[in-house]
Parts: C-alpha cells; sequence; structure tokens
C-alpha cells in the first residue's frame, strides 16, 4: 500500500497541529450557536474524529454520503445522493465536512440542498484539502486545512477506488496506479 505513494505531502502531525488551528477557529465562531456538522462519508472520517474531538461545543453530528467519481480519478459532474432523509437541521448552523474541494460540484450539490430543502440557520463548508485551481461550481470552503496542487491524493480518509483511506498521512498517488 505504501508503495503506491509517490510521495508525502502531509505526515499525521502535520495534519494534527493545524487541526489544532482550525479547531480553535472553529470553537470561537460557532460559540453560542446550535450546530451540526453534516459529514460527507466515507471522505471525511479521519478529519471528522480528529477534528470534532478539538472542538468542546455541545455541537451534534450528522452524515451524508454522495457519490460523483463513481471509481475514477475525474469527477463525473453527477452528485447521487444515497439516503432517503437528509439531515434534521431546521433553524440550525450547519457546517458541511468534506475531504477535498475539488472542482466544487460536490460540495456545491450538498449545500444547495441543504438550504433548499432542510431550512437551516446558515451553512458553511470546512475541508481538509483545497485544490488550488478554478472551479467549476460556486463552491468555496470558508474553512480549509491546506492548499495543494492539482494531483491526486490519498490517505487520511481520502481514497482510490475506495483504497488507501486508512494511510495517516496525505500522499500522492504514483500515476501506475491509476494508469494517468
Ligand atoms: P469535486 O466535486 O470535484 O469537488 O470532488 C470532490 C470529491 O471528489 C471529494 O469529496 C473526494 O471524494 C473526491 N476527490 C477529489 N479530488 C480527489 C483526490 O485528489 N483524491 C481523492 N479523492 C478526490
Ligand atoms: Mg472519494
Amino acid at each position: 500500500m505504501v508503495e503506491d505513494i509517490e510521495t508525502i505531502l502531509f505526515h499525521e502531525q502535520t495534519i494534527l497541529s493545524r487541526l489544532d488551528e482550525l479547531a480553535a477557529q472553529l470553537t470561537e465562531d460557532y460559540r453560542d450557536k446550535e450546530l451540526t456538522v453534516v459529514a460527507v462519508l466515507n471522505g471525511s472520517v479521519m478529519f471528522l474524529a480528529d477534528l470534532l474531538r478539538r472542538i468542546p461545543l455541545p455541537l451534534k453530528i450528522d452524515a451524508l454520503s454522495v457519490s460523483s467519481y463513481h471509481g475514477g480519478t475525474e469527477s463525473t459532474g453527477t452528485v447521487t445522493f444515497h439516503q432517503d432523509k437528509l439531515p434534521d437541521i431546521d433553524g440550525r448552523h450547519v457546517l458541511v465536512l468534506d475531504d477535498i474541494l475539488d472542482t466544487g460540484l460536490t460540495l456545491h450539490a450538498i449545500c444547495e440542498k441543504l438550504r433548499r430543502e432542510c431550512r437551516p440557520l446558515s451553512v458553511e463548508c470546512c475541508v481538509l484539502l483545497t485544490k488550488r485551481k478554478g472551479r467549476a461550481a460556486e463552491a468555496e470552503a470558508k474553512y480549509a486545512g491546506f492548499e495543494i496542487g492539482d494531483e491526486f491524493v490519498v490517505g487520511y480518509g481520502l481514497d482510490y477506488d475506495e483504497r488507501y483511506r486508512n494511510l495517516p498521512f496525505v500522499g500522492v498517488l504514483r500515476r501506475e496506479v491509476f494508469g494517468g
């Protein structure tokens, strides 16, 4: 598994230090607010667990599952929701947590749907990574851990065809692995 990684971009300690900063900012911004964190599965699991343990607020956690890649390394452009019931966030402040902002299609579709169908007080996005490039959709993350170039990364929740999520670091996948 590790032999499929070309370079490590962020070691576990680097990620956790950055999460300390992000958590401090979120704790400040959501103090005295009714917050629900909506995690986008499965990519945000490590991020969710490590980040939320650093936020000493009485928040609620919910989750959503969507797919936009369908096994490849490029977004297909259509976002499919995998549940019938959306989170109960009526009258609450919402922070949508995802692993990475690439084209922005996924987060844009999620935020729009929550705003349209669930009557939240506010919806903001928080991602571990953002790719430094133009976005197809009007989605930006107010909170982001690190900015990276336009390369395909895995680990710390991020997958290629559902694998590599359990690596403790974020690294660039060797091109041979996905035939790029
Ligand atoms: P977007 O809709 O193009 O912004 O893509 C967002 C989703 O695509 C993320 O939630 C990830 O699941 C996946 N994704 C985008 N870039 C990468 C990457 O470099 N590695 C792994 N997954 C990625
Ligand atoms: Mg994915």
